[in-house]
């Protein structure tokens, strides 16, 4: 039977070791686990990628283990060494790609033994694939971790039917071009069948980009490489919109709102959630509550920002010092305006099961989502999912992707503190009945164009690229 096989770097299980030595089963973080994480089980599909840790010779016993139970959930683990995990993870994936992709060229480093490692760590997916794959199977490519992947699998499946995904942005050409390795990564990509982003922003740099590095034009779209058609496009991805609205009528979840709104009182309530990372725009988001309460003083003692950072990336140095900066500043604002009967903000860092953050979500009058640069962004549209009695206000970045879709949000300009600032005011005195407008309507494009529906356009045009290719002679 045909089967879909998935392919990413981090599988949607993460697998840490406790104190004590003993293996735990964690889900993992991100847009990319969260949104296909209730896919992958559907039929013979598989999913491959990387447990998270990496065992010595001496445990052998452990990894026999951690791939049994594993393999018995569909999963199909591929192990990186811990250089491999240093050079590809830490290195190229997180110290050259992500900051090039997100605007921030100016943290990336470009060394030849971090590319190196990150093309041998791509073989060794390619290899996992290849053993895995019959004829008819859908190979589907995600991320930036594994752009050399669906180019690796064409050169020995040369009919293959492969789908390759960017979750995070893809920059302009101008700054895309400062990669030294910026045409091996399109010719890897350019492997796939059909290639997808999240906006068509994304999809137009990617375009401008094979146009200028590889000299190939496009036709809405369309390219053709070594003979064979290729299609671009843009999916927006979506959540998966009945879980966390149900999730937010669940009476676990009452029972928690109750809990929390009991100690923290009868107080306004602003949330923000992300995992660590200067993407995520996490301090400059504190300055902007400080000159908040400091330009609308009749809010101090009346508001709460809580602000859950989720652990990501930590033995990579900017996300160390982003921490350090964080918890200095949040220390900096709680001293400065907190009195013995208000916290301004509530900061957690370490996640969260999905009943709390249901809860937390609940609660929120405003949800503060900004990023200085998103490739989606989950949270604002798990926010409005869970909003069941439509009450709620989401100010959201003009710079994540989904404030294409979401253009009934207060959309903003991160680095414009000002207006950020004036949006929150906006958002704490704006009529409930103008609340409830706003968020139905966003409500009802996230339930259409949720997670099930994303998969599904993806796949099915996949498959219509492969009867075009067929028809045109042009595999
Ligand atoms: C983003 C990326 C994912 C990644 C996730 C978590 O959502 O698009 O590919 O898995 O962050 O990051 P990590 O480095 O922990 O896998």
């Amino acid at each position: 039977m045909a089967r879909t096989i998935i392919v990413s770097n981090r599988l949607p299980v993460k697998v840490q070791r406790d104190s004590n030595g003993d293996l735990q089963y964690k889900s993992s973080e991100g847009g990319l686990a969260t949104g296909l994480g209730s896919i992958y089980k559907d039929g013979d599909n598989v999913w491959v990628g990387w447990p998270g840790l990496y065992f010595k010779d001496k445990n052998k016993a452990q990894k026999a283990e951690v791939t049994e139970k594993l393999t018995s959930e569909n999963m199909d683990p591929v192990y990186l060494s811990e250089s491999e995990i240093k050079l590809f993870y830490e290195g190229f994936s997180n110290e050259t790609l992500w900051p090039t992709f997100h605007y921030f060229n100016q943290y990336a480093l470009y060394k030849k033994s971090y590319y190196d490692a990150y093309k041998k760590v791509n073989q060794k997916f390619c290899d996992a694939v290849l053993e895995l794959a019959n004829p008819d199977d859908t190979i589907w490519i995600h991320d930036y971790q594994l752009m050399l992947v669906p180019d690796m699998i064409r050169q020995k499946l040369p009919d293959a039917s492969i789908g390759f995904f960017l979750h995070i942005p893809f920059p302009s050409f101008e700054v895309f071009r400062l990669l030294p390795w910026r045409r091996e990564l399109l010719d890897g990509v350019l492997g796939s069948d059909l290639v997808g982003f999240h906006t068509y922003d994304d999809m137009r740099h990617f375009l401008s980009a094979v146009s200028r590095i590889c000299f190939i034009g496009n036709q809405q779209g369309q390219i053709t490489k070594d003979r064979r058609t290729i299609m671009i496009d843009s999916f927006p991805i979506g959540i998966d919109y009945d879980k966390y609205a149900n999730s937010s009528a669940a009476p676990s979840t009452l029972s928690k709102e109750v809990k929390f709104r009991t100690s923290m009182g009868d107080q306004k309530l602003m949330l923000s959630i992300d995992r660590l990372d200067y993407s995520k725009g996490i301090a400059a988001r504190l300055e902007i509550f400080d000159i908040f309460l400091s330009k609308y003083p009749e809010y101090q003692n009346k508001i709460s920002l809580i602000m859950v950072v989720v652990p990501s990336r930590d033995t990579v140095e900017k996300y160390k010092n982003l921490k350090e900066e964080v918890d200095l500043l949040v220390g900096r604002i709680n001293g400065k305006y907190g009195s013995m009967n208000w916290t301004p903000i509530h900061y957690f860092y370490r996640s969260f099961p999905l009943d709390d953050l249901s809860a937390f979500y609940r609660m929120a009058d405003v949800a503060l989502v900004t990023p200085m640069r998103d490739g989606m962004n989950l949270v604002c549209k798990e926010y409005v999912a869970s909003k069941l009695d439509k009450k709620g206000v989401l100010i959201l970045s003009e710079m994540a992707g989904a404030s294409k879709e979401l253009s009934e949000a207060l959309i903003v300009n991160p680095n414009d503190k000002h207006q950020v600032v004036d949006a929150i005011y906006k958002a704490l005195t704006m009529p409930v009945e103008e609340q409830e407008k706003h968020m139905a309507f966003m409500q009802k494009a996230i339930k259409k164009f949720d997670i099930h529906h994303w998969v599904k356009l993806f796949l099915d045009r996949l498959n219509s690229v492969k009867e075009q290719q067929k028809v045109m002679g042009t595999k």
